[in-house]
């Protein structure tokens, strides 16, 4: 999937305010539905394809719901607070821009820095690998569509591995 921007400073469809420091697929050459729709109009976003904010919020609280019930995701989840409440919110904010939506994170703390943001959390490739399998589950859960599914997967790999810091 050549879609997919690997460059992680690759900025947003917009060409407003970035969304995001790392590869997004909200950007204009994700081709979600470009290639779908033969380019002809302006392609749905990933955020719209998603089912737009609650869509996006279904997903994030799945993700979060399964990261604190599977055992197989504990190592993550002693990263986090005791309550997830406010990362659900920050997730949910970030990934609406993230996705090609509203900009809700930026809008409250500005330029996301994200890597710079997970620095204080070691995260190696267990804790990515981890973090992925828990969206995936999620994605799963939520019966995304299998080939959008894939392409957010292989987006979310590109910024989780961006995250490592060990
Ligand atoms: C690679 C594995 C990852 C681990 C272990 C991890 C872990 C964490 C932790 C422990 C926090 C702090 C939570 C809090 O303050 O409530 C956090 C915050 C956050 N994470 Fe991750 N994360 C990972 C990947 C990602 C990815 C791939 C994204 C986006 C696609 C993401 C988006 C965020 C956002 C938006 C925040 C809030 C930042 C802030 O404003 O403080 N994380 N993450």
């Amino acid at each position: 999937m050549s879609s997919v921007p690997t460059d992680p400073n690759t900025g947003p469809s917009t060409g407003s305010a970035a969304s995001s420091d790392v590869s997004s697929p909200g950007t204009s050459n994700v081709g979600i539905a470009a290639a779908e729709a033969g380019a002809a109009r302006p392609a749905s976003t990933p955020f719209e394809l998603l089912g737009g904010e609650s869509g996006v919020r279904a997903l994030v609280e799945r993700f979060y719901d399964l990261m604190d019930l599977e055992p197989a995701y504990a190592g993550i989840r002693r990263l986090h607070p005791n309550t997830l409440d406010g990362s659900r919110d920050k997730l949910h904010w970030y990934l609406c821009g993230w996705l090609g939506g509203p900009n809700h994170y930026i809008e409250r703390f500005g330029h996301p820095r994200l890597r710079a943001r997970h620095l204080p959390y070691a995260i190696g490739i267990a804790e990515r690998d981890q973090w992925m399998a828990c969206m995936v589950q999620a994605l799963g859960e939520e019966q995304v569509a299998t080939g959008l599914a894939g392409r957010l997967a292989e987006a979310f790999f590109g910024t989780a591995d961006w995250m490592r810091n060990r």
